[in-house]
């Protein structure tokens, strides 16, 4: 069936872009023909004023070769390029002064005006704009050509906050207040780079960048680099496309090639979906190489395998993850997320994580797969081990995890049981390391059920110097094999205590997790009453010290273990916790893959604790 495009159609079309850009930046380098022909100038003004109406910012940047040349012809000097530069005497440079700046600069800014625009015309001298220096083309002398040193940043941004339309004549002027000659492209490519813009646009007298006649709408700056190593793209092109890589590496994001001979050029290439000329963009990164598994399959159910030393390369790694987010270590990865109880920190942070490293997250509630009961644990960890590549669960019987784990072929990781929850405790740490918290020696002090989340900070003191202490009625005491063990790495101080406001004194950390943990309801009343005074309230924080910080896992039950206050309070890092979640499985599952190697983490000697830990208090006898 045929269809026509109405008018309708092509405003719709436009919208998303129109929506995209606004408030963003463009840089059109004009020139060549759409400035010298009446139609394609009305054009051109029509065109920037329209982007400029609908919140884009531009900044013109034009060349004037013709007029300068036309001039030199009157003025019987010689005209002379070497590689797209102007050789430029003081006789010529007073010609391109007093063409460029005096003459096709106003041209272009009245143009506007009468399109409805408001352009400013300067020179790279007005304010400082282009900051330059000679330029050697290949270690020749041409004069007094230029290279852009530095940008004025600050006054384009002054002007376009104005709601003006800047449009600047390519002149710089040097330390020594001396006047340089620039070439327009590099001008244009130096100012979008200076401002990280949106879009820089070449408009050329082609339709942009033909291979074998055929217009190429979007190339790699790498595909580009092997054309012009191959000598398919030539000529004068090559500077252009050349300068384009530069103004990509340096923080443009796209560049457009685009024919300034067709009318309206620049509205087609940016608000339809083919576009009309060519755009270059940067490479994609390749995926980083992933070792399949490490020569051993490495779980993390608990702390066993964790060091100290690991511990801070897992902070940097996420360090790195959440400032660096175009990294894809789990491209081609998927993971299947089971969950025999609620969630929401963990399913969330885990599907979204391993979303933005590049996997794919399954997440399989338990009525859907039975885990241990529809299907063993061992038929689970082996049909799954074939079709993803890591497994994560939460369960109730911490030996579901150890079965899954014994019998997978891919690593398996706790998202909670009912003996542990290590993920909740690394991100924790992670919180107070990012917070300048995290010293050797801290008081810890868990007020609240011996749960698994008070299990997992005891075993976390095997690894971690600390003062740990719990806060807990009799009856509610954590796993005593779990205190035995961290005791016996005899690097903390861990307690039981009965009265909470005892434990609280001079705490760095007050910490609490609900009484009733999950698949525990039957016990909610019995445990209020058991729990009574074990609540972290703002009365608690003044016996603490003054510095320490309030935490929580999440969920909370304000007014049981923690009032709203306390939850809300300025000592509260209790979303930071949440956040974390996110930022610290991410590193833990690229380094579970071993794609932590592939990212060249820097890797931390044995002895890595002193450059982190500055400050060591006395741990208590
Ligand atoms: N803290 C925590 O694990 O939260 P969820 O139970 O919502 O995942
Ligand atoms: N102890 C709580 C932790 C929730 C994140 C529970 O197991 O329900």
């Amino acid at each position: 069936m045929m269809t026509t495009t109405t008018k309708e159609d092509i405003l719709i079309e436009a919208l998303p872009y129109i929506q995209r850009y606004e408030g963003k930046t463009f840089v059109i380098k004009y020139g060549g023909a759409a400035m010298t022909d009446l139609d394609l100038q009305e054009s051109f003004a029509k065109d920037v004023t329209l982007l400029k109406k609908i919140g884009i910012n531009i900044i013109i940047v034009h060349g004037g070769g013709k007029a300068i040349t036309d001039l030199s012809g009157k003025l019987g000097l010689e005209t002379r390029f070497h590689n797209g530069h102007r050789y430029t005497d003081s006789e010529t440079l007073s010609s391109v002064v007093m063409t460029l700046v005096g003459t096709t600069n106003k041209d272009i800014v009245r143009l506007i005006n009468r399109n409805g625009g408001s352009a400013v015309g300067l020179s790279g001298m007005d304010g400082g704009l282009l900051r330059a220096r000679k330029f050697l083309f290949n270690g020749i002398d041409l004069g007094f050509v230029g290279e852009v040193e530095s940008v004025n940043t600050k006054f384009i941004e002054l002007l376009l906050s104005n709601g003006s339309i800047p449009v600047i004549a390519p002149v710089g002027v040097g330390a020594d207040g001396e006047m340089y000659n620039i070439n327009a492209d590099l001008a244009a490519a130096s100012i979008a780079s200076a401002l990280n813009a949106e879009k820089l646009f070449y408009m050329t007298d082609t339709e942009g960048i033909l291979i074998d006649g055929e217009l190429i709408p979007t190339l790699t700056s790498d595909k580009a680099k092997q054309y012009i190593a191959a000598g398919t793209i030539a000529g004068g092109m090559v500077p252009k496309v050349q300068t384009s890589f530069d103004a990509i590496e340096k923080g443009v994001k796209k560049v457009h090639i685009i024919n300034g001979t067709a009318l309206h050029s620049i509205l087609l290439e940016i608000f339809t979906n083919v576009g009309v000329g060519t755009q270059i963009i940067k490479s994609e990164k390749p995926a980083q190489p992933i070792p399949r598994v490490r020569e051993k399959k490495e779980d993390f159910l608990d702390f066993s395998e964790l060091t100290r030393q690991g511990l801070y390369e897992l902070f940097h790694l996420a360090d790195k993850l959440r400032k660096e987010l175009e990294l894809r270590p789990l491209a081609g990865k998927s993971i299947s997320l089971i969950f025999q109880k609620p969630s929401l920190r963990t399913r969330i942070s885990f599907e979204v994580g391993i979303a933005q490293l590049g996997g794919i997250p399954i997440v399989l509630n338990n009525e859907t797969i039975g885990l241990g009961v529809r299907e063993s644990a061992h038929d689970v960890a082996k049909v799954l081990s074939r079709y993803n590549d890591a497994i994560i669960a939460r369960v109730f019987d911490h030996s579901l995890l150890t079965d899954l784990a014994s019998n997978a072929s891919v690593p398996v990781v706790n998202a909670l049981s009912d003996l542990l929850h290590p993920c909740q405790i690394l991100a924790d740490v992670y919180t107070l390391y990012e917070q300048n918290l995290l010293r050797p020696g801290m008081k810890i002090v868990f007020i609240g059920d011996g749960n698994n989340v008070a299990n997992s900070w005891i075993e976390f003191a095997g690894i971690f110097p600390m003062h740990f202490v719990l806060a807990a009625p009799e009856g509610f005491e954590p796993d005593p094999s779990i205190m035995q063990k961290a005791i016996a790495a005899g690097i903390s101080t861990i307690e039981i205590l009965r009265n909470p406001v005892e434990a609280a004194r001079n705490a760095d950390v007050l910490y609490t997790d609900v009484w009733t943990s999950m698949g525990q309801e039957e016990e909610k009343s019995k445990r209020i009453a058991a729990f009574e005074g074990f609540t972290i309230s703002e009365d608690l924080l003044q016996i603490a010290s003054p510095e320490c910080v309030v935490m929580h896992c999440l969920p909370a039950h304000r007014g049981e273990e923690i009032t709203d206050e306390a939850i809300t309070g300025v000592q509260s890092v209790i979303f930071e916790q949440a956040e974390n979640r996110l930022h610290i499985q991410k590193a833990l599952l690229c380094s579970l893959f071993g794609a932590d190697e592939g990212l060249q983490l820097r890797r931390f000697p044995a002895d890595a604790t002193t450059e982190y830990e500055k400050t060591t208090t006395t741990i208590p006898a």
